[in-house]
């Protein structure tokens, strides 16, 4: 049994994996500002054996007393949204990076056996894709507009997207991919310099119950989704044709466990994905049918979201060999339990509009 600190751990990967660490027996300790955002989400609550420390990991104070008797820290505390990242550039630096930074400068006082952050498939930019002759290319770009999705060589060949392995070249298009490259370098930087041990874990598109069905910028699961909920077409970007890699949260919060136990894993950088790529257009027929509403088809709207990649999946080898993780969620059974959950959001969402309603009209003490 250990003691684990989980930053920014009241979320919706952080939610999971504290359920996770408390039924293998750990005691869990919570770091969360809990900011506007996660107070207005219908939570995955936390659960009530975690302690939960409400602080900013930015107060290097409040850091120092959530580290008191801790053995290892997940570090998720972090503002995720790229396309916000773009304009609220102080705030995405100072909580992500200068965060990062106040807890190894806590940690140096007070180390721990392991720190493991949690990065972004973000800072790949493009996937990995190979040329007609079968050469990787690394610095993919696409030319966008009048339907030309697709990346391609100086000849205007098409390239083909292959799983993107770690030792893929970054390619920092936004504050948030700069931001959290930063965080991970961060960790196994100084986390090697004092005797501890830093894990990275590139994520790739997580899904699943208690995904923040707010944030405009991402989780395109959790917005199709509300979209059919109301009966509205799910709005597909581009042709649909794009490519990405879903991966349930609890598969995420194993892929966590495994990253806090496994002795390889010291040092290392690790994609997290499912292993399988999907299309939009193909989730969101899926998740349409799910719902059983096959009928409401995707709008396809012909246009790309500003700062979007095209594809990029992941290669999942080296996690299956160092943290002899592989994702073993299916993605039906994953969409059934999302769906699930939305369901019940929606209920609470009208029985809170009924309480409220009849708290006005004086008909509850
Ligand atoms: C992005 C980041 C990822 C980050 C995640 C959460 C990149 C390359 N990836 O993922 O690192 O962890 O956000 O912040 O920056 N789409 C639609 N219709 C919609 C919404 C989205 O078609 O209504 C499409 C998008 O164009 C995109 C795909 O769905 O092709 C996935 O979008 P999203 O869920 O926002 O995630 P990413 O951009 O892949």
């Amino acid at each position: 049994m250990a003691k684990i600190l989980v930053t920014g751990g009241a979320g919706f990967i952080g939610s999971h994996l504290a359920r996770h660490l408390l039924a293998r027996g750990d005691d869990v300790r919570v770091l969360d500002a809990m900011i506007d955002q996660v107070h207005a989400r219908p939570a995955t609550s936390l659960p009530r054996e975690a302690e939960l420390v409400i602080g900013d990991v930015r107060d290097g104070d409040a850091v120092r007393r959530a580290l008191a008797g801790i053995d290892a820290v997940v570090h998720l505390a972090a503002e995720v949204g790229v396309g916000q990242s773009m304009y609220a550039i102080d705030r995405y630096v100072a909580v992500n990076d200068l965060g990062t930074a106040v807890l190894f400068q806590a940690l140096i006082d007070r180390p721990v056996r392991r720190v493991v952050v949690a990065s972004s498939m973000s800072i790949y930019g493009e996937g990995l894709y190979r040329d007609a002759d079968g050469a990787a290319v690394e610095d993919a770009e696409r030319r966008g507009g009048d339907g030309g999705w697709e990346p391609v060589d100086a000849a205007g060949r098409p390239l083909v997207p292959v799983p993107t392995p770690e030792d893929k070249r970054p390619a920092l298009a936004s504050v948030y991919a700069l931001t959290k490259y930063v965080q991970e370098r961060l960790t196994l930087n100084v986390a090697a310099a004092y005797g501890m041990e830093g894990v990275a874990l590139r994520l790739f598109n997580v899904y699943g119950p208690g995904q923040a069905l707010s944030n405009p910028y991402t989780g395109v699961l959790a917005i199709f989704a509300a979209r059919l909920l109301n009966r509205r077409r799910p709005l597909v970007f581009e042709d649909g044709r794009q490519r990405r890699d879903f991966v349930h949260v609890s598969d995420v919060a194993r892929a966590f466990l495994a990253a806090l136990d496994r002795p390889d894993a010291a040092g290392g950088v690790y994609n997290v994905g499912s292993g399988r790529d999907r299309s939009v257009a193909e989730v969101a027929s899926a998740l349409a049918a799910a719902m059983g509403r096959p009928e409401i088809e995707p709008e396809v709207t012909g246009k790309a979201r500003k700062g979007d990649i095209r594809h990029c999946f992941a290669d999942v080898t080296r996690a299956a060999r160092d943290l002899d993780f592989c994702a073993r969620t299916d993605f039906a059974d994953g969409l059934a339990e999302l769906v699930e959950w939305l369901a019940a959001q929606s209920a609470n969402d009208r029985a809170e509009e009924a309480r409220r309603e009849l708290e006005r009209r004086g008909l509850v003490a």
